[in-house]
Parts: structure tokens; C-alpha cells; sequence
């Protein structure tokens, strides 16, 4: 493992959702051995690290967040040796690898589960795990009125072996994700080892699925009427999880070159969200305050300088995300009437200004990129790719059917990726899993290479001066007086980062040279738009605008 020390504290980290990259086998299914074929690519991209979705042994229930074995890859993503070939390949062209760990819970096929499920009620098996009898004289109330993530209950009743029905288990997803007892002394180990099996094989950091949700109350209490308690959630941030994530940090800091843990922490207390961030815990935390804000200069203006108030005090640096495979695709969403992004709020057919929603999400792929900590680009992102409707009979994300079919679900952003060609497979390589649109010509790799105003070309520059400019990644930070609509900052001495969210052109400051542009600057700075300004001759390699 190279030894660059603080690497991951300005790190640009391209998300790969395995199954929709691209297809090594033509069976239509994203592999490991597409990847392989694809990294030249994610080189010339420029990125440091690679964050892949969870590509154990799974049936796939919640797209592979239903791990039934981390010690094996899925045998439609490859296999275990070629995980490994492919950690080394990227290693040698620079470019670590992050896994996803998913602590909460594991699949309903999981030989715990199944062990657990076989050996009844009181079993020594079952105490991995939440079963719990019903309410009520014949057990069939539900055991508390905790709400899932995905809507919907969060217990599922089970069936004794003589078919008479049984305990509930606890699953705060879909019931194919049982979640897991975290006071269990097995859970902790199980998973310290699964760590070392993949820091063992080179990888370079995990991230942490749903990682405040783990530690449960075992008393179960309800929750109060009206939702959540003013302290102490039953299963939301508990205080015992930093006790984990302590000795997941001294399994990490056992190993060279900086191992990193990286969690997926819902939170909106600044303050309780920072906490895990302290030393000798993780090393960084998706930052999604400012991936939900709408595209107003205002609220992204509170959101980064809230950011990085609230990393200050433990010494962290703050994660850019605009956003994965959860969220709507800022090409879309930047383009509706409300540009915000909000889980509970995703409706069919909402309508979004294409041109402009793209513009946004290129002027806001230069601001994240100027702004000091690491990066986040999900795959796709990069060829500015909008979210897709996709058509019901092809939905398969659990979150479209648990709301009833009102929610059209995350499939929109885990679409197959555009490689190349007129129509749908784009060389991603057989007929994909899920469909493609018929529009997707002018978006794809190939067509985006030989344009030097693509977003491809953009995203590339970007990273490119990102990693040549020393005044970016972790420096100093100083916002610049503005208009209201305007959001302008100095990063150092030498570089400045101006982005116009407003309606009308404003006039560029005093600089040395343009080094990027988002969109043309013929008048200004358009709306929609962010340059990067080079203050001082010394600031610039090479200037690109486009
Ligand atoms: C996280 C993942 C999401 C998954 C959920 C349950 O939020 O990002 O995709 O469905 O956890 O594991």
C-alpha cells in the first residue's frame, strides 16, 4: 500500500455500482472483469479511489445490501481471485480500492439466519439477531412501532417448524435484512474479521453502510407519539456505536498506508454527526446536508460553511457528495421547481428542465471540486446522465413497492452506463438488466471523448487541476463578498471559485487567468455557471475553458 499520508483527506472517490458499469461477460449484468476492462478509464479520469456497492454473495433483495456471505464476490459480479486481481491492477495504476460494509444487517439466506430460523425460539442462534415475541394473548402484535427506512413495518413474524405462527424479527429495511444484535460479543467479531480479511487482500477503506443505525435498545421501546424522542432513539445514533467504530479504527490503524473508514451517517445534528468523526474513530462521513440543498446560492452558501464549522472541532475533513446510488441525479434534479433532494418526496413524472438541471450539475460539479476535504463522483455522473423513468414493469428497487408503488425507487440512478454505439447496450456489453433509454447517444464515453465542451472533458480538467493546484484539497478556505446569488471563494493565495445561481450574467473579479469554466463565458458569468480563476501567474498548468 503507497504510504501518501493524509491521502483520503482530499481523495477524489468515483463510486461504482458494480452491476450497472460495465459488462465483462455479456450477460447484462455489470462485473468485476468489466471494471478490469474499464480502468483505463477511471485512470485517465484521474481519480484516486474507488468505492464499490457491496459485491458479496447476495440474492440481490436490496441490490446487494443483503450480504449472504463477505467472504465470497457474487458469482454474477466474478469472483474472489478476481476482486483481488482487480485491487491490485487499480493499485498499480494508483487508484485504491473502498468496500462497503453493511454492519446493520445481512441477508434472510445468511447461514446465521437460516441456523437461526432452524433452531426455534430461545436458541442460543437467535440471540444474533432480534426475534421477539408478539403482543397480545396469540403474539400477533407487532413488538414495537418503530418505522422503517424503507416505509412499512419494520417486523416480520415467523413460522414455527409445525407451521403455527412464531416470533417477529426486527428488520429496520426490507425483511430479507434481518438486522443484527450489535451486544452480541459474535457480531463484533465476525465483522473485526471480516475487516481484516479485506484489509488482508489491499483494500484501502470501507464505508459504513447505515452506520448510526446499528446499536439497538435492547429494552425495545416504543417510540413516543409523533415519532422520534428528544434523546435516547431506540435504534438511531446510540451512543454505544462509537465503542464499535473505536475498534474498527484499531483493526484499521493495525494495517500500513492508512486504512480509512468512511460512514453513511444520517444525521442532522451537526454536533452528534461530528462525533463520530473525533480521533480514533472514522476517518470521514458523507457530508449529504449539503447534497439534499436546493440550488440557491443562500442554502448552499449556510450548508458549506455549516460543513466545515461543524468538522472543525475534531479535525475532520468534510466529504463533497452530490450524490449515489440512492439519490436522484443532479442533471434531473437540479432542473425541478424544487431542486432539492428529499427521499420521501420522489414522485413519477415530476417535471425537470433538462438543459438547465445539466448546466447546474456541471457548475456544481466545479464548486464541490473547489471546495476543501475529499470528493465523491458517482459513476455516471462524470457523462452527466439524468435520472431515468424507469418503466414500472422494471423496477426493482424494494423502496418503489414498500411505498405502495407512489415512490418510483433508486433505479433511476443505477441504470447501465453509456459506453458507446447509437443504441442501447452503449458497449456496456449484453442486453442490460435494467433498460437503458433510447436517448442516450450523445451521452456516451466514446461521444463525450471527442467533445471538448462534454462533461466528461469538464470532469476530467476539473480533477486535473484539483490534484495539480496546491491551493485545493485541504487548504485554506475564505469566502468572497458577493451578490446575493453569487457564491465566490478564495481557496489560498492563488485560486478562486466564483458559481451564479441567480438569473442574470454578473461581471467576472479581477483575475490572472481562467483556468475552467462549466459552460461559455461570453457575457460574464452566466447563470447557472462556475469559473475557476487563476489570481496569481504561478496558479495554472494548463487553462482549459470550454
Ligand atoms: C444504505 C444504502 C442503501 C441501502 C440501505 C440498506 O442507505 O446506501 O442503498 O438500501 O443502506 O442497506
Amino acid at each position: 500500500m503507497p504510504d501518501d499520508e493524509g491521502w483520503w483527506r482530499t481523495a477524489v472517490i468515483y463510486q461504482v455500482y458494480v452491476r450497472s458499469f460495465a459488462d465483462g461477460n455479456g450477460d447484462g449484468v455489470g462485473d468485476l472483469a468489466g471494471v478490469r476492462a474499464r480502468l483505463g478509464y477511471l485512470k485517465s479520469l484521474g481519480v484516486d479511489a474507488l468505492w464499490f456497492n457491496p459485491w458479496y454473495r447476495s440474492p440481490l433483495a436490496d441490490g446487494g445490501y443483503d450480504v449472504q456471505d463477505y467472504r465470497d464476490i457474487d458469482p454474477r459480479f466474478g469472483t474472489l481471485a478476481e476482486a483481488e486481481q482487480l485491487i491490485a491492477e487499480a493499485l498499480a495504476l494508483g487508484i485504491r480500492t473502498i468496500i462497503d460494509i453493511v454492519p446493520n444487517h445481512i441477508s434472510d439466506r445468511h447461514e446465521w439466519f437460516q441456523g437461526a430460523l432452524a433452531a426455534g425460539p430461545g436458541s442460543a442462534e437467535r440471540e444474533r439477531f432480534w426475534f421477539h415475541p408478539g403482543r397480545g394473548a396469540d403474539g400477533a402484535g407487532i413488538p414495537t412501532n418503530w418505522v422503517s427506512s424503507f416505509q412499512g413495518e419494520t417486523w416480520t413474524r415467523t413460522q414455527n417448524p409445525d407451521g403455527t405462527p412464531g416470533e417477529w424479527y426486527l428488520h429496520l429495511f426490507t425483511p430479507e435484512q434481518p438486522d443484527l444484535n450489535w451486544n452480541h460479543p459474535d457480531v463484533r467479531r465476525e465483522h473485526e474479521d471480516i475487516l481484516r480479511f479485506w484489509f488482508d487482500r489491499g483494500v484501502a477503506g470501507v464505508r459504513i453502510d447505515s452506520a448510526a443505525l446499528p446499536v439497538k435498545d435492547p429494552a425495545l421501546p416504543d417510540l413516543p407519539a409523533g415519532g422520534a424522542p428528544t434523546t435516547g432513539h431506540p435504534h438511531i445514533d446510540r451512543d454505544e456505536l462509537h465503542d464499535i467504530y473505536r475498534e474498527w479504527r484499531a483493526v484499521a490503524d493495525e494495517y500500513d498506508g492508512e486504512r480509512v473508514l468512511v460512514g453513511e451517517v444520517w444525521l442532522d445534528d451537526a454536533e452528534r454527526f461530528a462525533r463520530y468523526l473525533r480521533p480514533g474513530e472514522m476517518h470521514t462521513a458523507f457530508n449529504f446536508g449539503f447534497m439534499t440543498q436546493p440550488w440557491s446560492a443562500r442554502a448552499m452558501r449556510d450548508s458549506i460553511t455549516r460543513t466545515l464549522a461543524e468538522h472543525a472541532p475534531v479535525g475532520a475533513p468534510a466529504t463533497w457528495v452530490l450524490s449515489n446510488h440512492d439519490v436522484t441525479r443532479p442533471a434531473t434534479r437540479y432542473g425541478r421547481a424544487d431542486s432539492s433532494f428529499a427521499f420521501d418526496r420522489k414522485r413519477f413524472g415530476t417535471p425537470t428542465d433538462a438543459a438547465r438541471g445539466l448546466a447546474r450539475a456541471r457548475a456544481a460539479a466545479l464548486l464541490v471540486a473547489a471546495l476543501p476535504g475529499s470528493l465523491y463522483i458517482y459513476q455516471g455522473d462524470e457523462l452527466g446522465l439524468p435520472e431515468v423513468e424507469v418503466p414500472r414493469d422494471a423496477i426493482e428497487d424494494p423502496m418503489h413497492f414498500r411505498s405502495g408503488g407512489v415512490d418510483p425507487g433508486r433505479d433511476g440512478c443505477r441504470v447501465p452506463l453509456p459506453w458507446s454505439g447509437e443504441a442501447t447496450p452503449y458497449g456496456f456489453g449484453g442486453a442490460p438488466w435494467m433498460p437503458q433509454p433510447d436517448d442516450w447517444a450523445s451521452l456516451t464515453v466514446e461521444a463525450q471523448e471527442s467533445d471538448a465542451a462534454s462533461t466528461l472533458h469538464l470532469y476530467r480538467s476539473a480533477i486535473r487541476l484539483r490534484r495539480a493546484l496546491p491551493e485545493f484539497g485541504d487548504g485554506a478556505f475564505t469566502w468572497l463578498e458577493a451578490d446575493a446569488d453569487v457564491l465566490a471563494f478564495r481557496r489560498g493565495d492563488g485560486v478562486l471559485s466564483i458559481t451564479n445561481l441567480g438569473s442574470t450574467a454578473v461581471p467576472l473579479p479581477a483575475h490572472h487567468r481562467i483556468l475552467l469554466a462549466s459552460g461559455p463565458l461570453d457575457d460574464g458569468l452566466p447563470p447557472d455557471t462556475t469559473a475557476w480563476l487563476a489570481l496569481l501567474p504561478t496558479a495554472a498548468p494548463a487553462a482549459t475553458t470550454t
